[in-house]
């Protein structure tokens, strides 16, 4: 049995003192409102909304986003502002003081992992954000013929193919570069002149460019006459039109509910991050509130409308119908091609769409990142500029299985524990501990601490009781219906095995990993403060 430390808020010497804090409160939404927005607002909601139901998602994605994601951001906010009031920016620190058991601040290592663990395979999709942001502006796909082509052109890009678009990895690994390099100058600057102030003109930027494209989007019209059904309208109403036949299916809530875990970043581990620098006189449930509609307009009006809508006006119905089915990176990176080349001035707009999915893809990555960051420098010490580069360094280090297998399903997997499954369970875990283990009053009491207003009424039962047994069944049916058809290898190409095992092996290396340096940085702490009890 472990020795049991007794924690008393006096010994930790107040790194809080010396950690930095948001400059402004405007600055803090628009940070954490950076975190949400994500290329999952543009690229993967449109898809989940078409492949499932059109307009009768929204009735399960609203459910879940009042159930889950309103509560889950509280939650996060709280735990993380009262972590950050003892000098704990991530969550083995934070647990540590709402669970006194030694068993707790391993459980919060978690917390580091998953935002680190999806960062690694996140920055890359981000960065073929920004490659194809230049050859639409190069005009590099202008020539490539239909959409067989572009998804070979997409292939070859991404080193799964060689053809005469090109022939190795070397374009997708400089523009992967760059997008790390960007990141790690970023988080090098630290929370007010780095996270803060590219947040200040990143999320603003990323509205305006949004709008243009709607705009843009909604004054096409018909563009090919001879087929008077490919309009916009028709794009809204295939997008929008409930069908709700569709939510007598488990897979729909499923899809709806996790795209709400995707789209707001909760139960990934950064929010307590962001919110560790919070102080406590500001507001939290405010300021989350505004998190969240800001996402939540930025996902529904700009990315409801952007894409789906603009495929069908191009391609028809039906073709839509398997673009979509194909899933995310088919429409954003083969069908938004074409259409950029028959679209007037389309050279110059999907420029701007692969520089919003950039932009909002980048600021998420610095989210993700700072968990990492925020470990290192809290429990070991170390400065923001090696923190940085050390984060920077692992990412493309650690990247290099994902460039390199990814035709194998190394992605894939990766996404699966990490994004879907990991979030789910990890919410669940810090909502236990939170509001069970640490009280239901402390935590309202954490977080209402400097509140504009009170947490609705409404809201006491739904954190303490819906929403975890909603995330209890949610786990069990992902579980029932994915995970053991992906732990068994169900429809993988024998071939890709032992890449798949790879993977695995991978995730879990760095999360005992993690949980070694957590052992490591509580060794230390426990030789200052913490005394053991004669
Ligand atoms: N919330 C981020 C996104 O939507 C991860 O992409």
């Amino acid at each position: 049995m472990a020795r049991k430390e007794r924690v008393t808020h006096k010994q930790d010497p107040s790194a809080h003192k010396t950690r930095e804090k948001w400059a402004t409160r405007i600055g803090v939404v628009l940070a954490m409102a950076a975190n949400a927005i994500g290329i999952g607002n543009f690229l993967r909601f449109p898809v989940q909304c078409a492949q499932n139901g059109g307009g009768a998602f929204m009735i399960p994605y609203f459910i879940a986003f009042i159930l889950i994601g309103i509560p889950l951001m509280w939650i996060e906010w709280g735990i993380g502002r009262f972590g950050g009031k003892y000098g704990h920016g991530t969550t083995p620190g934070m647990f540590h003081y709402l669970w006194n058991h030694p068993f707790a601040k391993y459980l919060g290592a978690i917390g580091i992992f998953l935002p680190f663990g999806i960062l690694i395979y996140y920055n890359y999709i981000v960065s073929w954000t920004l490659a194809y942001s230049a050859f639409s502006l190069t005009g590099q796909y202008l020539a490539v013929p239909g959409h067989e082509q572009m998804v070979d052109f997409l292939a070859a890009f991404q080193g799964r193919a060689q053809n005469e678009y090109f022939n190795s990895h070397a374009t997708a690994l400089i523009f992967l570069f760059i997008t790390i390099a960007i990141l790690t100058w970023i988080l090098s600057r630290g929370i007010v002149k780095g996270i803060e102030a590219v947040a200040t003109w990143g999320v603003p930027l990323t509205f305006i460019i949004g709008v243009v494209l709607v705009w843009r989007v909604a004054t096409l019209g018909t563009p090919d006459p001879a087929y008077p059904d490919r309009s916009i309208l028709n794009g809204l109403g295939f997008m929008w039109n409930p069908n709700f036949e569709a939510l007598k299916d488990t897979k729909v809530w499923l899809a709806a509910t996790g795209q709400i875990f995707f789209t707001l970043s909760v139960g990934f581990g950064c929010i307590q991050t962001y919110a560790s620098y919070l102080s406590e006189k500001d507001d939290v449930v405010v300021s989350g509130l505004a998190t969240v509609a800001t996402n939540e307009f930025s996902e529904v009006l700009i990315g409801g409308f952007i894409a789906i809508p603009v495929t069908v006006a191009y391609f028809g119905l039906a073709q839509t119908q398997v673009i979509a089915q194909s899933g995310a990176f088919d429409l954003g990176f083969c069908a938004l091609p074409l259409i950029f080349q028959k679209l007037p001035g389309g050279q110059l707009f999907g420029a701007l769409w692969f520089f919003l999915l950039f932009i909002a893809g980048l600021l998420s990555s610095i989210a993700l990142a700072q968990p990492m960051m925020a470990f290192l420098q809290d429990e070991f010490t170390l400065s923001r500029q090696k923190a940085a580069l050390m984060v920077g360094g692992l990412c493309l280090f650690l990247v290099i299985p994902i460039v390199f297998f990814l035709k194998h399903g190394f992605l894939d997997e990766m996404d699966f524990w990490l994004g879907t499954f990991g979030v789910v369970l990890f919410a669940l875990v810090e909502i236990i501990l939170f509001i069970w283990i640490f009280k239901p009053k402390n935590a309202w009491k954490e977080i209402e601490m400097g509140a504009d207003m009170r947490i609705p009424k409404f809201f006491y039962p739904v954190m303490q009781y819906v929403t975890p047994i909603y995330l209890g069944i949610l786990l069990v049916a992902w579980f029932a219906q994915d995970g053991l058809k992906i732990i068994f290898m169900k429809g993988v190409q024998p071939g890709d095995y032992p890449y798949i095992w790879f993977a695995r092996f991978l995730m879990t290396t760095i999360l005992l990993t993690l949980i070694f340096l957590v052992f490591l940085a509580w060794q230390k702490k426990h030789r200052i403060q913490h005394k053991v009890p004669k």
